[in-house]
């Protein structure tokens, strides 16, 4: 049987996941603080914890052997919109720290335990193709996984393990509720986790949906920047 870990699998898209590979035959670990959601699921295993302490994640991750997983899933994440009035560096250190910082610490404990031959995700996000109000702490961290992402695809060619970045554009999950602003081709969880899965299947670089965003984001960043303005603030 297929081993998949999905860090972040608690909620939204990777509670999708989990329910998915789980009904597709995969044994799957699903990691995250609160495991209320998967702690029924049938052929899923509940992991606690938070990422942002690395200690927690040495311990929640210690029993697992090494080359034990087929496929490695980095999703969990979090957004908090800033204010440039009252800039919130808290905010900005909180979001950085989930999004980025805390997949160091995943790294370092699981690369070992994936393996050779084997497929790692990160989860970034199609804002990495526009800057967007607001989004300064969350849409930098997801910039900066889409660099990490590139690094490690170079670095563990030598495992042959594929690395891919899921960018998707607007999905409906707890995260995405809280939302104020328009959301153009929102997309349920089960579309996302549909294409998330046969973009793994096909080891892709890159697993970016829903296209129609995608390719208005690229163009819109190639316009003067006055028509991006007008459009970000219409949203
Ligand atoms: N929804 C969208 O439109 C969208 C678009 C682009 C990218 N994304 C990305 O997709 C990923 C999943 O987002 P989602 O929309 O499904 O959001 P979500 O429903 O809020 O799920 C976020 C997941 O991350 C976990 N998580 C957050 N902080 C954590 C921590 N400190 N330790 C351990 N787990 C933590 C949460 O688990 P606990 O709360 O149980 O810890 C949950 O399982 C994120 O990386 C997000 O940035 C989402």
């Amino acid at each position: 049987m297929k081993q998949v870990l999905i860090v972040g699998a608690t909620s939204g898209i990777g509670l999708q996941l989990a329910r998915d590979y789980a009904a597709d035959g995969w044994q799957v670990l699903a990691a995250g603080r609160n495991i209320a959601a998967v702690s029924e699921l049938v052929n899923v295993s509940a992991i606690a914890v938070d990422i942002t302490d690395a200690q927690q994640v040495e311990q929640a991750f210690a029993a697992l052997p090494d080359q034990a997983l087929d496929l490695l899933i980095l999703n969990a994440g979090t957004c908090e919109y800033l204010d440039t009035q009252q800039f919130d560096g808290a905010a900005f250190a909180r979001v950085i720290n989930t999004n980025l910082v805390a997949l160091g610490y995943c790294l370092q404990q699981l690369l070992t335990k994936l393996n050779d031959g084997g497929q790692l995700a990160l989860t970034g996000s199609a804002v990495v193709h526009l800057p967007f109000p607001r989004a300064e702490a969350y849409g930098a961290s997801k910039a900066a996984v889409h660099y990490l992402a590139g690094s490690l695809r170079l670095d563990l060619a030598s495992r042959a393990i594929a690395v891919s970045e899921i960018q998707p554009g607007f999905v409906a999950t707890p995260l995405t509720a809280r939302n104020q602003f328009n959301m153009p081709w929102l997309m349920t969880p089960a579309e996302a986790s549909m294409r998330i899965r046969r973009g793994l299947a096909r080891r892709q670089t890159t697993i970016a949906f829903p296209r129609r965003l995608i390719w208005s984001l690229k163009l819109l960043s190639l316009l003067p920047m006055s028509w991006q303005h007008r459009f970000l603030h219409r949203m």
